[in-house]
């Protein structure tokens, strides 16, 4: 059997102050298997993405491909999970888009005809190489999403997170997003609350409710038992 991409036992974690939100979190996810993440405002999703990442750290086992994560191993991590934050702004800070994605190798030694090159490549992947000389800043969404998932595959990370990635997209950015998706080999960990889009990216859903997993299953199963639709 493969290691699976993570393998997380009784996570907890309480934010600096004193508000709870992960209260015992345990979760598998296969290589190259994805996940929506559903729940209410507040259940604990983006905390629980922001601890795979490596960017929280509270009690408890988390194992990215078969590495435990604890002090040593939390750069190599970090280098393994590629995240794709919700506010873009949060992800572009270059004065173009080509530097923005030529950052990462950039900045992990690549030097820099290689590292202009996988951007380029990225981009062109990406289908917004006419995008390269372009400030981050004045983008529309859905080109700055784009251009943020941009910077996260030119690492090529064994994990994908996406938190809420379809906030400010219009439809066919939507289904664009989904189509993009569902074509990457990684395992992916996606918050959203649309269901129709969790549908279309993912056969499995899990529910966060108060800091715990209150259900794992295929995504309409769980969308019917926790009546999470729209009426
Ligand atoms: N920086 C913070 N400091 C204190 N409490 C926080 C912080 N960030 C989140 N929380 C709290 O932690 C709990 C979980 O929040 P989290 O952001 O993980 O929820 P979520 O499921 O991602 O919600 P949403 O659907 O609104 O994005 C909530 O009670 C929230 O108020
Ligand atoms: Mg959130």
């Amino acid at each position: 059997m493969s290691v699976p991409a993570i393998d997380v036992r009784g996570l907890r974690y309480t934010y600096p102050d004193g508000t709870p939100a992960l209260r015992g979190v345990d979760f598998q996810l296969a290589a190259g298997e994805s996940v929506a993440l559903l729940g209410a405002n507040g259940s604990g999703k983006t905390t629980f993405l922001l601890h795979m990442a490596g960017l929280l750290r509270g009690d408890g086992e988390v194992r990215i491909g078969g590495v435990t994560l604890e002090e040593e191993t939390l750069s190599a991590i970090r280098r393994s999970v590629g995240y794709v934050f919700q506010d873009s702004d949060d992800q572009l800070f270059m004065p173009t888009v080509l530097e923005d994605v030529a950052f990462g190798p950039l900045h992990r030694g690549v030097d820099g005809v290689e590292s202009i090159r996988r951007a380029r490549e990225t981009l062109a992947t990406l289908g917004i190489s006419h995008l390269e000389d372009r400030a981050p800043y004045h983008l529309s969404a859905g080109e700055k999403k784009r251009a943020s998932l941009a910077g996260v595959l030119v690492m090529n990370p064994d994990v994908l997170i996406f938190d809420e990635p379809t906030t400010f997209l219009d439809p066919p950015g939507q289904n664009e997003l989904a189509r993009l998706l569902m074509e990457l080999p990684q395992a992916k960990l996606i918050a959203t609350h649309d269901v129709y889009f969790a549908r279309k990216v993912s056969g499995r859903a899990v529910f966060f409710a108060a800091g715990r997993i209150a259900g794992d299953g295929p995504v309409e199963v769980i969308a019917d038992r926790f009546h999470w639709r729209l009426s």
